[in-house]
């Protein structure tokens, strides 16, 4: 007899059983701290293949990886595509297939978009928790789109900031971001407005210059740097790069697809993973900035928790 055909969880079920980011804390601190251990966290994930579609300027990425800890085994293929601002496709759309480590035969295939979102803004929220100044009182979210959201609730969730600012591109969808989350959020018309004072700057835009300047932001201040994912991509400029005390989550990853971290020749302080286990510390005194790739073990993590969640129930 052959394995059982797979099951597809769609994005409202992903939802349903992943409502909150911040459910994946446990899971994701542990699955950072094992891809810094080496071979002995057993992690395998190469850094991803990114295939141009060069036509229509757009991506195709593909992201495998095996958590030995975990015991589980995915690969996500994630599109994006630069944003249309009326367009009504999201600019990043992702599958997670999900395999059975025993025999390699495919348990799943999971809506990736949601899990994208929430893992994303989770680990910010890990690197925030961390690398923040005692006693961060101000907010500061760059972009409005979908990283903007999931950001925004597990960091409300998690943290008391005594105010969240926002600033976009298209200010209409930073009013509207405004109007839909459910505490107050001051709107502002420039990056340096919004930016100015702030104790942890979140940036999620797709930009590929840079729309945050080193000379804009309070000494201590913690920044986590979402957007730019490709090697001649820029969100940060020169001076917060190499001004700043750099972690990122994958030092490999940061070498070959953060035009941030190779184009500003900053120098790479600790992964993420290293200060969660303590072999590097937080310097939360300093500033510091998280550099997110995004990593295909973090995938794995989120998936096997929807799986494991879905199959409970079923
Ligand atoms: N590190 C990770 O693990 C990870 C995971 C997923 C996504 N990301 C990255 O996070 C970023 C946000 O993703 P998302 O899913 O939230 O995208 P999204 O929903 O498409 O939102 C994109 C945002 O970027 C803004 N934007 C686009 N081009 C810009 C430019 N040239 N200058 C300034 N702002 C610009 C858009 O503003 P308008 O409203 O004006 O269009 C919008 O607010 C992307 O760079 C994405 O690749 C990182």
């Amino acid at each position: 007899m052959g394995s059982a055909p797979p099951v597809f969880i769609g994005a409202e079920e992903v939802e349903k059983h992943l409502h909150r980011a911040s459910l994946l804390l446990p899971a994701l601190e542990a699955a950072l701290g094992n891809f810094s251990s080496g071979a002995a966290g057993g992690v395998a994930q190469p850094v991803r293949t990114v295939v141009p579609v060069h036509r229509h300027g757009g991506f195709l990425g593909v992201m495998p990886a095996y958590s030995a800890a975990d015991d589980a085994l995915t690969t996500k293929l994630v599109t994006f595509y630069e944003h249309k601002k009326d367009s009504s496709v999201p600019s990043h759309q992702a599958t997670v297939l999900l395999f059975d480590p025993r025999n390699g035969s495919l348990k799943a295939v999971l809506d990736g978009s949601v899990i994208t979102a929430k893992r994303t803004a989770a680990v910010s929220a890990i690197a925030t928790k961390l690398l923040m100044p005692p006693f961060a009182e101000v907010l500061c979210i760059l972009g409005a789109g979908v990283q903007a959201y999931s950001h925004y609730d597990i960091f409300t969730e998690l943290f008391t900031f005594k105010e969240v600012r926002i600033w976009n591109r298209t200010k209409e969808k930073a009013v509207k971001f405004a109007n839909s989350v459910n505490g107050p959020v001051q709107v502002c018309s420039s990056a340096q407005e919004a930016v100015t004072g702030a104790d942890v700057v979140v940036t999620v835009t797709m930009a590929t210059t840079p729309i945050l300047f080193g000379d804009w932001i309070k000494p201590g201040a913690h920044i986590n740097a979402v957007g730019a994912s490709r090697p001649d991509w820029r969100e940060l400029d020169d001076e917060l790069m190499k001004n700043s005390v750099l972690f990122v989550d994958s030092r490999d990853a940061a070498l070959t697809e953060s035009g941030d971290v190779i184009l500003s020749g900053a120098e790479i302080f600790a992964e993420l993973g290293e200060v969660v286990k303590g072999t590097k510390p937080a310097l939360p005194e300093k500033t510091t900035v998280f550099k997110s790739l995004g990593m295909a073990v973090e995938d794995t993590v989120a998936a096997k928790f929807v799986y494991d969640s879905w199959s409970a129930g079923n």
